[in-house]
């Protein structure tokens, strides 16, 4: 993930939410070491906390980077249930999601405390993904850019040096889960916007991911958009054979 600093090579993040097994997660990898093993696009999964270690002794060895769903602003102490950024990075956990539109809606997280997050997982040498999107009636409203340029306010108030080292998730959230992806204008016009932010900071080669009913036969579309380096994809990245289309396609849009 340090190359996002560097470059703006695809990038193709599976988010497990809370699914999977032991039995599932293990055959699941199994069909994805050698998909992803040489492919032109860089590669991850986002897996739920107790599974991490099997994930890390699962791809050892492979080229496909692992990461988690969520992490504590605190560095240790009483927060009963939270994870810490140390204790990820302590096992080899290379990124971690944070602000997931989930998170925020169900979780009441703030962008501030994205931002703290992001700052926690960078202390500690993890990648973190910003995740930002709109709601349904926000976009009816229009007010898609405004939402997301003050989602993003306090992560970018961090500054170019910590921000050079993130990695940027547009997630429309009336497109997660509902089959109803962004058209690729639609992902364009706000990863365009994205960037013109991230230029703005002088950092324009942050890896801008969309996500949001990603399929292996969408992908293709989207990831041919300009400002579009790759997905964040949910229900598509426990189906190993839609996932491995995705990430095909995000091969032949480097
Ligand atoms: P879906 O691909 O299931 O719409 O989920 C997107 C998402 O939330 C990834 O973080």
């Amino acid at each position: 993930m340090s190359a996002s600093i560097a470059s703006r090579r695809k990038l193709v993040l599976g988010n497990w939410k809370m699914n999977g097994s032991l039995a599932a997660n293990a055959s699941l990898l199994e069909a994805l070491k050698p998909v992803c093993t040489g492919a032109v696009a860089q590669v991850g999964v986002a897996a739920p906390f107790p599974y991490l270690s099997q994930v890390q002794l699962a791809l050892a060895g492979s080229d496909i980077l692992w990461g988690a769903q969520d992490v504590s602003a605190q560095a240790s102490g009483a927060f009963t249930g939270e994870v810490s950024a140390a204790m990820l990075a302590e096992f080899g956990c290379r990124f971690v999601l944070v602000g997931h539109s989930e998170r925020r809606s169900l979780h009441a997280e703030t962008s501030e405390q994205v931002a703290a997050k992001a700052t926690a997982a960078q202390g500690a040498g993890l990648t973190p993904v910003v995740c930002v999107g709109e709601s349904l009636a926000e976009r009816e409203a229009g007010q898609t850019l405004a939402v997301i340029e003050a989602q993003l306010a306090p992560v970018l108030a961090l500054g170019a040096q910590a921000v050079a080292g993130m990695v940027i998730a547009y997630e429309p959230v009336w497109a997660i889960g509902t089959g109803r992806t962004a058209s690729p204008e639609q992902a364009q016009e706000v990863h365009a916007a994205i960037r013109a932010q991230l230029a703005a900071l002088g950092v324009p080669q942050v890896q801008v991911l969309y996500g949001g009913s990603v399929k292996s036969s969408n992908a293709a579309s989207l990831f041919a958009m300009a400002d579009i380096d790759g997905g964040l994809v949910g229900g598509a990245a426990l189906d190993a054979k839609d996932f491995a289309g995705i990430v095909e396609a995000a091969g032949q849009a480097a």
